[in-house]
C-alpha cells in the first residue's frame, strides 16, 4: 500500500505562526469571558464557522468518538449545541456525561478547548431554538434517524416527504421529543496561540470551588 500518496506535502507542509503572542495578563478571568472575545476575534478574521466546535465523548467501550456540532449559546453556564437526542453522541453522552469541545480557528491560529460536565437543556429552551430554525431542518429534524443506519438516500428522502406531509397544514412545527439541546459546563479549559518555532503559547484554566485558576502551560 502507498502510505505517501499525497507525496511529501503533509509530512513537510510547514507554516510559520507569526502572530502576536499571549501573556497570563492578557486572558479574561473565565473561559466564557475570553472565548467571547476570541469568537468575535475570528469573526472579524473571517474564519469559516466561527462556532463550531468538534465534541468528543466516549461509548461504553472507552472508545473515544468525536464530530463538529455548532455552539448556539454560550453563556456563563457553558456551551450548547442541538442534536438528535437518540444519536450516538447522545447516547455516550446520556451513559457518560462528560465531554470535551474544541474551537479551532486556524486562520489566526487559535484553538479553544473546553472540558466538563454534560446535561440536557430545559425543554423551554430547546423548544425556543427549535422554534427559530428554517422550516426545513425543523422537518429534517424530524425525519433523521441520526447516526442509524440507511437502506439508501432515498429512504431519507421518502421520510422527508411524509413529514412534509404530515405537517403541511401546520404552520409551526413542533420540537420533535427526541431532538434538544446539551450544554457543557467546563471544568477546565484551555486557549492556544500559535507561535513561531512552534513555542506556542498556552494557558489552562482551572476551576476550583467558584474561581478559576489560570496557567501557563508548556507547548
Ligand atoms: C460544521 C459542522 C457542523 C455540524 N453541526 C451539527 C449540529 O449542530 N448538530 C448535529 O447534530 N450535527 C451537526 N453536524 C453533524 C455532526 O458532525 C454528526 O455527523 C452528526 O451529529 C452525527 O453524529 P453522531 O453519530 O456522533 O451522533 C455538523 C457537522 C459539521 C461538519
Amino acid at each position: 500500500m502507498n502510505t505517501n500518496a499525497t507525496g511529501d506535502s503533509v509530512r513537510d507542509r510547514r507554516v510559520q505562526y507569526e502572530t502576536a503572542g499571549l501573556d497570563i495578563g492578557d486572558l479574561l478571568p473565565d473561559p466564557v469571558a475570553q472565548w467571547h472575545h476570541w469568537y468575535a476575534q475570528a469573526e472579524e478574521a473571517g474564519c469559516v464557522e466561527p462556532n463550531a466546535m468538534v465534541v468528543a465523548t466516549i461509548d461504553d467501550d472507552g472508545l473515544p468518538d468525536s464530530r463538529y456540532v455548532l455552539a448556539r449559546g454560550v453563556t456563563d453556564a457553558g456551551f450548547v449545541f442541538y442534536t438528535n437526542y437518540e444519536s450516538s453522541k447522545s447516547a455516550q453522552l446520556d451513559a457518560t456525561p462528560r465531554a470535551s469541545a474544541l474551537f479551532t480557528w486556524l486562520q489566526i491560529h487559535r484553538q479553544m478547548k473546553i472540558r466538563g460536565t454534560v446535561s440536557r437543556v430545559s425543554a423551554a429552551e430547546s423548544d425556543a431554538y427549535f422554534a427559530g430554525r428554517p422550516r426545513s431542518s425543523q422537518i429534517g429534524a424530524w425525519a433523521s434517524a441520526q447516526s442509524t443506519v440507511l437502506a439508501d438516500r432515498g429512504e431519507l428522502e421518502t421520510r422527508v416527504a411524509d413529514v412534509e406531509a404530515r405537517f403541511a397544514d401546520v404552520d409551526a412545527i413542533p420540537r420533535p421529543p427526541f431532538w434538544g439541546g446539551w450544554l457543557i459546563n467546563p471544568v477546565e479549559a484551555e486557549v492556544w496561540q500559535g507561535r513561531p518555532s512552534r513555542l506556542h503559547d498556552r494557558f489552562r484554566y482551572r476551576r476550583v470551588d467558584s474561581a478559576w485558576i489560570t496557567e501557563r502551560l508548556s507547548p
